[in-house]
């Protein structure tokens, strides 16, 4: 009979039971399960609500069911439909009659979102430390890489020359913001809902503030309704892990074009490539696109939720029962993705050679051409139009500025003098663009050790 069965005269169809079960997959949070369920019962014999033996019984029992699930000794069973009634059949079963007083005072509505408040929390922390590991990796490749030259571009077009370091510290800033939001999600997750009942709270004198504590939250939920419907703490994670899953997808795409024959930038690892079986010169990017594939999902699991939460009536329905699948499949891809990415960005080899030969055709000095002319006196405008003739000149020839001679750039424009080679050589483009944010090695070299101290500094 299930535990709920009392106003029932007939068995819930085969059908529904399979519908509506959720142990299949709601079974991954048994420790957070019996974590609530073991302070809830320690809280209850404590305020005299039920008898401190059976409360002792009740924290003995689950203890072993605990330890027999970590053993992965426990079956689950579909016609205990969920976690939570799972747990507590077992535990009267082992028990007996003590078992039955554990959900005093308790509903199934505040024990799920008690579980799934203890669940996102630790998913935030895992999250946030595999985005600090990949800010470590990014940050040490970046401080080998402050003199290597590469083109950065806009509209995919060669734009002007920095380097490889100030390029992975773009992202090193997108990956910060991340950790930033995952801290955010960890603090709406840190927020205790039992004691709200089903909906309307409870008549026992439950200790709420002393069962918070024993479980490590900071704040206990503060109206009945709102802690058994709210969603929002998972959302923000999965808004926090679309954002993240866009910036590895972003990072992804210009690994798979720096490693193709046409750039030739980087080389990714053996490792962390794969063959074709059937042509076999082939060494393909698989990992950088799967990653840039599962975006989607993630994206998707965002969309699922939000949109299963926009016309729920208060307080809880079984519509909310939804979140778990996508909630734990965002937290999984996501989390796999970093490890993936990190392990694959630390075997990396970076073709500086190619960079430098990258930026220097294609004329990505030639914003500073006309900057030395405007420090001749020539108006910038003016400048903008002669260098924009000497590049037409240079692509009809096939030149680059560089090989052309004095005369042949003072053909151009009378001020141009031998100094001209230096102040447009790749090194001075990216010397000179020295301030904060900048290029420049030591713009780059501050920026690494602001990211190190904001990585030391936990909010
Ligand atoms: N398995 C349910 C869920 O995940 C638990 C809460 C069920 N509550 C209820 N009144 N049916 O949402």
């Amino acid at each position: 009979m299930k535990l709920w069965g009392g106003r029932f005269s007939k068995a819930t169809s085969g059908l529904v039971d399979d519908f509506h079960s959720s142990i299949s997959f709601d079974q991954r949070l048994y420790e957070q399960d019996i974590q609530g369920s073991i302070a809830h019962a320690v809280m209850l014999g404590e305020q005299g609500i039920i008898p401190e033996e059976d409360a002792r019984a009740i924290v003995q029992g689950l203890k072993e069911i605990l330890e027999d699930a970590r053993a992965g000794k426990i079956e689950w069973h579909v016609d205990a439909e969920d976690i939570h009634m799972n747990v507590e059949t077992l535990l009267t079963q082992r028990i007996g009659e003590a078992g039955k007083r554990l959900h005093t005072g308790r509903s199934r509505n505040d024990q799920v979102a008690l579980d799934m408040h203890m669940y996102a929390r630790e998913a935030c922390q895992d999250t946030v430390h595999m985005l600090e590991d990949l800010v470590g990796a990014l940050l040490d490749t970046a401080e080998k890489h402050l003199d290597t030259i590469m083109p950065g571009y806009t509209h995919m077009q060669k734009a002007q020359p920095i380097t490889l370091a100030h390029h992975l510290m773009a992202y090193v800033q997108m990956f910060l913001r991340d950790r930033e939001h995952f801290l955010q999600a960890g603090k709406a997750a840190d927020i205790m809902p039992l004691g709200s009942g089903a909906l309307a709270a409870t008549t026992y004198p439950l200790n709420r503030e002393r069962v918070a504590s024993l479980l490590g939250f900071s704040r206990i939920t503060l109206n009945s309704l709102d802690g058994v419907s709210d969603r929002d703490y998972l959302l923000d994670y999965m808004y926090a892990a679309s954002l993240t899953m866009m910036h590895l997808s972003r990072f992804c795409e210009e690994l798979i074009l720096w490693n193709t024959n046409e750039f030739h930038f980087v080389e990714m690892d053996d490792a962390f490539s794969t063959g074709s079986s059937i042509m076999p010169q082939k060494k393909n990017p698989d990992v950088a696109e799967l990653i840039r594939g599962k975006t989607g999902r993630v994206y998707g699991s965002l969309m699922g939720l939000l949109t299963t939460m926009k016309g729920l009536p208060l307080a809880y329905n079984k519509d909310m029962q939804e979140d778990k699948e996508g909630f734990f499949d965002c937290r999984d891809t996501v989390i796999k993705s970093l490890t993936v990415f990190t392990a694959m960005f630390r075997t990396l080899t970076f073709r500086t050679g190619d960079m430098l030969r990258g930026a220097d055709g294609g004329f990505t000095n030639a914003t500073d051409l006309a900057d030395y002319l405007v420090r001749k006196g020539v108006a910038f405008r003016d400048a903008h139009r002669i260098v924009g003739e000497l590049v037409a000149h240079c692509v009809k020839e096939n030149k680059a500025i560089l090989d052309l001679t004095l005369p042949e750039l003072q053909a151009f424009h009378p001020s141009f003098d031998a100094d001209v080679y230096d102040a447009i050589s790749m090194q001075t483009c990216v010397q000179k663009r020295n301030i904060p944010g900048g290029p420049a090695p030591e713009a780059v070299k501050a920026a690494i050790s602001q990211a190190r101290a904001m990585l030391d500094s936990r909010a």
